[in-house]
């Protein structure tokens, strides 16, 4: 017994990990079935200690499947919409084609878990969850507990985030620009604008020149407003990319509506799901990506109070961009919508 999956994206950087995640969580599968472009047809992924042969995606692919897992960017997303729908197959997708679309929910299941069944309900379903922005995932699990306990008044957020963002080819180009540096030879960047090794610069999605914004910065107001159900937060973002391989940190300044001391926030936070409190004040040690890459949950230490403004704490946040922030969140969308039940994560 068992679905029969689709990973649209199974070459790339999240597509990988949707296997890893499906495994880990033992997803009943009957069939799996690895799709991506016509370049990466023929080529073999490894699902459960057996080869599996990836194919070309088509309208056809699919017939037959349960659900889908979409990481292959927003033209292949909406290309394919309809194919998919139609075959009654539920679209989870981790672009952001469809994230703002009335109709179709915005999901992080330890918030709103109940919005994923709403993409399947029999009249206005539309067949579509949307995963939402990485940074805003791995925000809003440490910060809706906090908010909802004393309610976010405005949050100013500075993310440093990895190269997994931009692709598995920004990965490659990491590591490969971090050699040629270190060679003292010449490197020109081909997938970021700027050379990344030893570098960092703010986030190269579309800047929206009427706001003065970089889009990305723009989706975590948008999108945390939707996933809150609630419009109140102010939100000010700075998105910068940093040389790390694949988890993002965020420095989160949020002034509340009511007091909230930093032990109620910290006695939160440790029993919040998806939440590991990560500090030794004595050692000055904090959640690092390399303590949090490959990890489940998101990581939260240095709590305090922010001595310029009453009512108000900082917090250091980090997450696994290509788990909690793109594959995982999506397969526990998947759980939610056709299990009903959440798989404990097995790798917190
Ligand atoms: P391929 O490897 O064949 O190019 P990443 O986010 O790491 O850049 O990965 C993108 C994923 O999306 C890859 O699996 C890639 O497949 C896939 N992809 C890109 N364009 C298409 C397309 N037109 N049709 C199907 N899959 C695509």
């Amino acid at each position: 017994m068992g679905l029969n999956v689709a990973i649209v994206g199974a070459t790339g950087a999240v597509g990988v990990e949707f296997m890893q995640v499906l495994e880990r969580r033992r997803f009943p599968i009957k069939e799996l079935r690895l799709l991506a472009s016509k370049r990466s047809a023929g080529s073999k992924l490894a699902f459960n200690g057996q080869q599996h042969t990836v194919q070309e995606l088509t309208a056809e692919s699919f017939k037959g499947c349960d659900l889908a897992l979409f990481s292959a960017g927003s033209s292949v997303s909406k290309q394919y919409r309809e194919a998919c729908v139609k075959a009654g197959c539920l679209m989870v997708d981790n672009s952001s084609a469809f994230r703002m679309e009335d109709g179709v929910p915005l999901v992080v299941p330890e918030i709103n878990p109940g919005e994923a069944v709403k993409a399947l309900q029999k009249n206005g379903g539309k067949g579509v969850i949307a995963n939402p922005n990485c940074v805003t995932i791995i925000a809003l699990v440490a910060l809706a507990p906090l908010h909802k306990e004393a309610g976010i008044r405005r949050l100013v957020a500075a993310t440093y985030q990895a190269s997994s963002g931009a692709g598995h080819a920004a990965m490659v180009e990491l590591q490969e620009g971090t050699r040629a540096f270190l060679d003292n030879k010449p490197f020109t960047p081909k997938v970021l604008p700027w050379p990344y090794a030893f570098n960092l610069f703010p986030h190269n999605s579309p800047w929206m020149e009427d706001k003065g914004y970089c889009e990305e910065e723009m989706k975590l107001l948008k999108e945390s407003h939707k996933i809150l159900g609630d419009t109140s937060p102010r939100i000010t973002a700075t998105c910068v990319r940093v040389p790390i391989l694949r988890s993002h940190s965020e420095a989160l300044n949020v002034e509340f509506v009511k007091p909230l001391s930093v032990a109620r926030a910290y006695e939160i936070l440790r029993q919040a799901p998806g939440v590991t409190v990560l500090e030794d004040r004595s050692k000055n040690r904090w959640p690092m990506p390399m303590d949090v890459s490959g990890k489940d949950n998101v990581y939260v230490g240095r709590i305090r109070a922010d001595h310029s403004n009453p009512n108000t704490l900082d917090l250091w946040v980090v997450g696994d961009q290509l788990l909690k922030g793109a594959a995982l969140n999506a397969v526990q969308c998947a759980e939610v919508a056709l299990l009903g039940k959440l798989a404990p994560n097995a790798n917190p």
